[in-house]
């Protein structure tokens, strides 16, 4: 079994279809460990996403990220990491595969409605960046 960090992006949260792109994680077979709807800071969204602080898109992105609320879940299941990332679809929801969320509720390639680890390490640090450890159940 593998955990990997899952956001749904304020892109998706205000237009209601949180529960929607929920639904679709439990039909893929993950368990959800934890969750929560935070609304970051700039300062938290930069921290987050810190590995891209050297690009060009890091400031409308934190921006992005801090402009509403957003469901932040710990995710399991065999293979978790790719499997979700393959379910959420490419960064552009323009050349996303057909059926995949970002294909399905993306609107460009910044609000792109979901957030997914992309490594095993990078996974364990995200979601001690959201959880700790009494929160995973
Ligand atoms: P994520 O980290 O959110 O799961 O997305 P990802 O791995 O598919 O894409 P990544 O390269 O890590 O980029 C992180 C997020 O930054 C925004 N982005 N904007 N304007 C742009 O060219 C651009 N490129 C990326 C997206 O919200 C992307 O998900
Ligand atoms: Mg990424």
């Amino acid at each position: 079994m593998e955990r990997t960090l899952a956001i749904i992006k304020p892109d998706a949260t205000a237009r209601g279809i949180a529960g929607k792109i929920l639904a679709r994680i439990e039909e893929e077979g993950f368990t959800v460990r934890a969750m929560k709807m935070v609304r970051l800071t700039k300062k938290q969204a930069e921290g987050f996403y810190a590995v891209h602080r050297e690009r060009p898109f890091f400031g409308s992105l934190t921006d992005f990220m801090s402009s509403g609320p957003v469901v932040v879940m710990c995710l399991e299941r065999e293979g978790a990491i790719a499997k979700w990332r393959e379910v959420m679809g490419a960064t552009n929801p323009a050349e996303a595969a057909e059926g995949t969320i970002r294909k399905l509720y993306g609107v460009d390639v910044e609000k792109n409605s979901v957030h997914g680890s992309d490594a095993p390490e990078t996974a364990a640090t995200e979601i001690a960046f959201f959880f700790t450890g009494l929160e995973l159940v």
